[in-house]
């Protein structure tokens, strides 16, 4: 048995809280592209183009029509082996909190009930005025593009563009979870994002273990306890079943 797993299986099979935080790598074994990676989205299309409150208002249409394009890709994917390990942890656990800067659904559609998405949901819309409509969810596909509201205005993603706030109350309560839990297991993220990057490193300050499950090196390995390097949907379930040997 790998070392780095069955030590990471021993700090699980301890732990009553769990915080798991996710990014765009626990969805690639679901055909999900990541960002960074090469060939990953973003070397794909300019994110001042497409991702950000100017280009919203400058050319809703075409911000729309690339969410669209990922709304119709991710309608089409499921959750894989590692999303249903990490949905599998609340029947295992007394608290598991996943903490996601993914847009996709794929944690709820695995299971999870406990979700929080820090980079908002590609199924969910609201009104760009302030008139206060939410459309959650949003199905796809939009009827129009941009799509309206009842107001007139323009519906917009509610995902989260860069240069945009994070969802109100967000980084607060992923930062409380992270500082309470007993293990923080930081899946599929590059950590190159912020604030999303800080939530691992408010585990390690607070003293928890901090387990990175990820093939590759990130930029916040070094600050983690452990570094498990494979694919999550291999990865995850194999320390679910040995933490699970270990419980029982
Ligand atoms: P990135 O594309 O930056 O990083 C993806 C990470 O997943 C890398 O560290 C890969 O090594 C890892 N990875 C790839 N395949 C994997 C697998 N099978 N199992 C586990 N890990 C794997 O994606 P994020 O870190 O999620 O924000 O990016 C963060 C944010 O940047 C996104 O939420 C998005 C993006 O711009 C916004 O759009 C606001």
């Amino acid at each position: 048995m790998n070392r780095g797993l069955e030590t990471a299986a021993r700090a699980l099979a301890g732990a009553r809280r769990v915080a798991v935080v996710s990014g765009a790598g626990i969805s690639a074994e679901s055909g999900v592209p990541t960002f960074r990676e090469k060939g990953g989205l973003w070397e794909q299309v300019r994110i001042e183009d497409v991702a950000t409150p100017e280009a919203l208002h400058r050319n809703p249409r075409k911000v729309w029509e690339f969410y669209e394009d990922r709304r119709r890709n991710m309608q089409a994917v499921q959750p894989n082996p590692g999303h249903h390990a990490i949905a599998e942890m609340e029947n295992v656990f007394a608290e598991v909190i996943t903490i996601t800067q993914n847009i996709d659904g794929l944690h709820q559609r695995a299971g999870s009930t406990q979700v929080l998405e820090l980079h908002g949901s590609l199924w969910k819309a609201h009104c760009l005025r302030a008139c206060g409509v939410k459309r959650d969810p949003f199905p796809y596909p939009a009827p129009e593009l941009p799509p309206r509201c009842e107001c007139g205005d323009i519906l917009r993603p509610s995902v989260v563009l860069f240069g945009d706030l994070l969802p109100p109350g967000a980084m607060e309560r992923a930062s409380q979870a992270a500082a309470d839990c007993d293990v923080c297991l930081v899946v599929g993220t590059s950590g190159a994002v912020w604030p999303a990057a800080g939530i691992p490193l408010v585990a390690c300050q607070a003293g928890r273990t901090t387990i990175e499950v990820n093939p590759a090196d990130t930029e916040i390995s070094g600050e983690l306890d452990l570094c498990l390097r494979g694919p999550a949907g291999t990865v995850l379930p194999a320390l679910l079943s040995r933490t699970r040997e270990l419980i029982s």
